[in-house]
Formats: structure tokens, C-alpha cells, sequence
């Protein structure tokens, strides 16, 4: 390194950011696709142009603002001072914890033969955090689909794991081969699984892809006892499903879970309650014994005590007091907004095969996804119409949540465009 004097020092051209960076810092970076694709949709609305949002993953009303249900407003408006700025349990809420298994499993909870267990998370990302911690050796491949979330790598590499991954397709043959490499070369096996309402495609699994799923754990786990498996499914959008409770019905009629297989799930309350900034959300966790839930709940309080403390309070408290008291009422605000996403996914799906552009099928949630070659350039072509999509590896994500029903068509016939089609 040259040497430098105390004045040049002072200037940042001189300045190794490596001496205060640890290695793996250095190679940490900021860059965000999805919001400097937003930044552009903003400065085009900014500069008066009649401009498209199709960036974010945040359900909004054809006017442009957040949809928000308002029982679940209320209800946070009108909580007491202690609620809204008292510390929670580092467990979480009594109540709320109750609250988040019955929205993991729904009607299906009494029909599942394991023992079951939650412990409160700062949203579906603290969940995912906090098994990444810990069910995942440092240094080891946590299982995913070959399309996914993009913050997922972030989350694994924040825990210095890296990925191995099976086709969003097929996922027979293709998990059981996936699963068979990593048992041969490590301890220990995490999955990571968003299902329903995949981001960014859409896509749902369907009753014999879930079951076909669930039987590639438990046969692996069978066949290497010594080997624990671990398989997370990312419910981030599971009640904006047509079948919220899929999966726990594929666990219900599921045979004994084998002792090295662990379920979880994490839930989000950011788009089913649209509270995406309270950071509220639950691990909920399924096994055979109660005595391993027991052990767990220690190792998962350790986690957030040494990394976010407690989740709030006040969404909790107002959550669970909704569930209990309002039910129907917020219910029927969801079922609106679910309804309007449905009415955006209609549309953009008939729009799209008006001009002949095929996207991934999809079913359920916030977005749909379009393949292709360059999808940077396609995403450029579409902004000269003003219309604002994200560029993500392999395709184009669309995030429908964001698009009025009747700016569909001018979505489509700017990708058409744009993919020469
Ligand atoms: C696939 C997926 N998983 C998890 C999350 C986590 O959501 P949150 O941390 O806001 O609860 C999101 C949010 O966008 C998501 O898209």
C-alpha cells in the first residue's frame, strides 16, 4: 500500500476503506434492482409523465396509494401508549404467537400429527434469518428453486451460506438428485420453499407437487437418519392463495414426520395485515416432539435477543386482538384486496395473450414473470413507454400488484414491443 501523509489521509481518495471493512463487508454492496427501477418510475411521474409502476412488491389502489385494511389501521390507531411503545416478550406476544399457527395452518391445525410451536420474528425475513442461523451449517448450501427472491442470497450470505439449487419445474426427480448431493456432502440440510403465491412468477404448486415435495424430505430423511432436514416454506403471500392452508393440508395427510425432519414456516404479516414496515411475522415450527419444540424455542430466543432484541409490540397486540374480536371484518377486507389481485392477474394474463407474450404460469400473489434473454434491455425498452418493470436474471418480474386493471394493456403492448413479438 502507498504510504500517505496525515493530510492526504483526510481525503477519501486516499482512504483504504478496507482497514475498517472485515473481509466479508468489503465485498457487501447496496445495490437494490428492484428500487432503482422504482427511482426511475418515480423521476418519470416527477418529470409529469404518465408513468407505470410495475417495480414494487407492494399491493397499491389504481390511484397509486398503498392499500391498506383498515381494521387492521384501527385497530393500531387506537392501542394504548404501553402497547404501542413497550417492549413485547422476546418470545412474542402469548397471543400473537397462538394467532400465527392458526395462520400457518389454518383449519387443518388439529389434523397435523406433530407437535407445534411459533416464536414471534421482525417479519417473514427475520424468520427466514433466524433459520438460516440456525438449522444450516456456516459455509454449507441451503437448498432453493433455481428462480427465487432475490434477498434470499443476501439472507444466506449475512449467515455465510451459499445455495444449491433445483428447477423451479420438475421438482420430482430434480429435488430428490438435489437432495441426494447435499446429504453426500453435508450435515445438515435447510430448504427454502415459496409456496403459495411465488415470487416473482406467481406460480402455485399444485396438491401432487406439494405432496410429491413432502415425500422427497421424508424419504431422504428416512434414508440418512443421521442427516437433519429442514424444510422452510416461505408463506409470505399464502392468504392472497386461492388455497391459503395448502400446505398444511399436505401435512395433514402426510404419514409420521421422521425425527431428523423439521417443518417451519415463516410467516409475513407485511401484505396479509399491509402493515410491510411494522416488521411482524412468526417461525412457526412443526415436530414430532415437544421436547425438541422446547429446545428450539431457546436457541430461536437466543437468535433474536442477539440480533433484533424483541419484534414490536403493537402490531402483535393489535393483531391478535383483531383475530379475536373482528375476525369476519378484517377478513372481508382481505378477501377485497385478494379479489383485486385477482382482477390485475385476469387482466394482464388475457392482455398478455392478445399480443402472443407467454408469461411463466401463474396463479396466485403479487407478481408474474416473463422470460427472457435480456431482460435489462426489454425492462429499458418498456421505460421508453413508461412503463416500469424489474430486470431480474432470466426474465422480466411484473408486479401486478401495482397495475391498474385498465394499464394492462399498455403493459403488455410495451413487453410485446420490447420482445419483438
Ligand atoms: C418471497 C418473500 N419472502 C419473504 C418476504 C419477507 O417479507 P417481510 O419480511 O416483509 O415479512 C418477502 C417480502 O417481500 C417475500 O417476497
Amino acid at each position: 500500500m502507498p504510504s500517505v501523509s496525515v493530510d492526504e489521509s483526510l481525503h477519501l481518495e486516499y482512504f483504504d476503506s478496507s482497514s475498517l471493512l472485515n473481509p466479508s463487508a468489503v465485498k457487501k454492496g447496496g445495490k437494490d434492482p428492484i428500487f432503482s427501477w422504482y427511482r426511475r418510475y418515480l423521476t418519470a411521474k416527477e418529470e409529469g409523465k404518465d408513468a407505470i409502476n410495475g417495480t414494487l412488491g407492494s399491493l397499491l389502489l389504481d390511484n397509486g396509494d398503498l392499500a391498506l385494511n383498515q381494521v387492521v389501521m384501527d385497530s393500531l390507531r387506537k392501542q394504548k401508549g404501553y402497547d404501542m411503545a413497550g417492549y413485547a416478550p422476546l418470545r412474542g406476544i402469548p397471543a400473537f404467537r397462538e394467532l400465527t399457527i392458526d395462520l400457518a395452518l389454518g383449519p387443518f391445525r388439529d389434523e397435523i400429527n406433530t407437535e407445534v410451536m411459533s416464536m414471534a420474528t421482525p417479519g417473514g425475513c427475520g424468520a427466514l434469518y433466524a433459520s438460516a442461523r440456525n438449522f444450516a451449517d456456516p459455509g454449507s448450501k441451503v437448498l432453493l428453486r433455481d428462480l427465487h427472491w432475490g434477498p434470499y442470497q443476501t439472507i444466506l450470505a449475512e449467515n455465510s451460506l451459499n445455495s444449491h439449487t433445483y428447477p423451479l419445474w420438475g421438482s420430482g426427480m430434480e429435488l430428490a438428485v438435489a437432495l441426494e448431493e447435499l446429504v453426500s456432502t453435508q450435515s445438515r440440510v435447510l430448504s427454502w420453499l415459496n409456496d403459495p403465491a411465488h415470487n416473482p412468477t406467481g406460480l402455485t404448486l399444485t396438491r401432487e407437487e406439494r405432496a410429491q415435495t413432502l415425500d422427497c424430505f421424508i424419504k431422504s430423511a428416512q434414508a440418512n437418519p443421521s442427516i437433519g432436514h429442514t424444510l422452510l416454506i416461505d408463506a409470505a403471500y399464502h392468504l392472497y392463495a386461492s388455497e391459503p392452508f395448502a400446505w398444511a393440508q399436505t401435512l395433514s395427510e402426510a404419514e409420521q414426520l421422521p425425527h431428523n425432519l423439521l417443518i417451519l414456516f415463516a410467516i409475513s404479516c407485511s401484505k396479509s395485515h399491509t402493515i410491510y414496515g411494522l416488521r411482524t411475522g412468526a417461525l412457526v415450527c412443526l415436530h414430532p416432539s415437544i421436547e425438541f419444540l422446547n429446545r428450539i424455542e431457546g436457541v430461536l430466543l437466543h437468535t433474536g435477543r442477539g440480533t433484533w432484541s424483541a419484534p414490536p409490540r403493537l402490531p402483535q397486540i393489535a393483531l391478535a386482538e383483531i383475530h379475536e374480536q373482528m375476525n369476519d371484518e378484517w377478513e372481508d377486507q382481505k378477501d377485497t384486496l385478494k379479489a383485486l389481485l385477482n382482477r390485475r392477474r385476469t387482466a394482464f394474463n388475457s392482455a398478455l395473450e392478445e399480443v402472443g407474450v407467454r408469461p411463466l404460469p401463474n396463479h396466485d400473489g403479487y407478481f408474474a414473470f416473463i422470460e427472457c434473454e435480456d431482460p435489462v434491455a426489454v425492462c429499458e425498452s418498456c421505460a421508453e413507454e413508461y412503463v416500469f418493470l424489474v430486470p431480474l436474471s432470466g426474465g422480466i418480474r411484473v408486479g401486478i400488484c401495482a397495475i391498474p386493471v385498465f394499464e394492462m394493456k399498455r403493459v403488455a403492448s410495451a413487453l410485446a414491443t420490447a420482445l419483438g413479438e
